[in-house]
């Protein structure tokens, strides 16, 4: 039987990571675990409790109930994960920009981490998973078979999203996507718990001018190296 390996992809917001994370585990028939959910669904119950305020996280009220919060996955019709966080299917509204504007702040707690990391250390614990964050090759998973950085041009990266939430329905000016997109990556880069970083035996896809097919196809003949049979 093939072994089955632990692939890792980290790289800045909205470079198309999730999308390639999903394919591949599709395609390798894997557990696919998309960790910037879990830093979303921990930023909406916060902002749910009204621990965000003025862009003012109350850090202690966060910290002290970290466990009362219950994160996990369900499978939708298409097979693809969303998010339940209390039982509750919370996948639409985390993806608003509200909570994007959030996120990176309360991903820089380092007892939120704490919790976060220990439960994607147990998702993946007998391998056969992809997982996508900023630090997934770094830390959670650092003895990866398969780590990729992936990278496109932040015009072509702001594009996307903005043009992903239109087709969600949501309202939101470009600009305000430009901007979000700019501050994230910047406090997820420069954070002093866990930022994110490029490890030295990261593979870069540059996806700027790839489409879907183009960097599965990458991807996957990258992990065939490492599937023995
Ligand atoms: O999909 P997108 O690139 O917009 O972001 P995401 O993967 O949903 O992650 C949302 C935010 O969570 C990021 O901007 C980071 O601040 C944080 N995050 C993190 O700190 N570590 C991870 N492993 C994953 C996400």
């Amino acid at each position: 039987m093939a072994q089955k390996i632990t692939i890792a992809i980290d790289g800045w917001s909205s470079c198309g990571k999730s999308t390639l994370a999903k394919d591949l585990a599709k395609a390798l028939n894997y557990i696919y675990v998309d960790s910037g959910a879990m830093y979303r669904g921990v930023t909406l119950f916060a902002m749910r409790s009204g621990w965000i305020n003025n862009d003012e996280i109350d850090e202690l009220q966060l910290k002290t109930a970290l466990d009362q919060i219950k994160i996990a996955f369900t499978l939708n019709q298409s097979g693809n994960p969303e998010l339940l966080l209390n039982d509750e299917n919370v996948e639409d509204e985390i993806r608003s920009l509200e909570v994007s504007q959030q996120v990176s702040k309360v991903a820089a707690i380092k007892e939120v981490r704490n919790f976060l990391v220990d439960q994607q250390r147990r998702m993946g614990q007998s391998g056969g998973v992809v997982m996508d964050g900023r630090d997934i090759g770094s830390v959670v998973f650092p003895n990866a078979e398969l780590k990729l950085f992936v990278t496109a041009e932040p015009e072509v990266r702001a594009k996307r999203r903005y043009h992903e939430l239109k087709e969600k329905g949501q309202r939101v000016a470009e600009q305000d996507v430009i901007d979000n997109i700019n501050e994230r990556d910047h406090l997820d880069a420069n954070r002093s718990e866990s930022p994110l970083i490029q490890t030295e035996d990261a593979v870069v896809v540059d996806n700027t001018n790839l489409d879907r097919e183009e960097q599965l196809e990458k991807a996957k003949a990258l992990a065939n190296k490492y599937i023995s049979e």
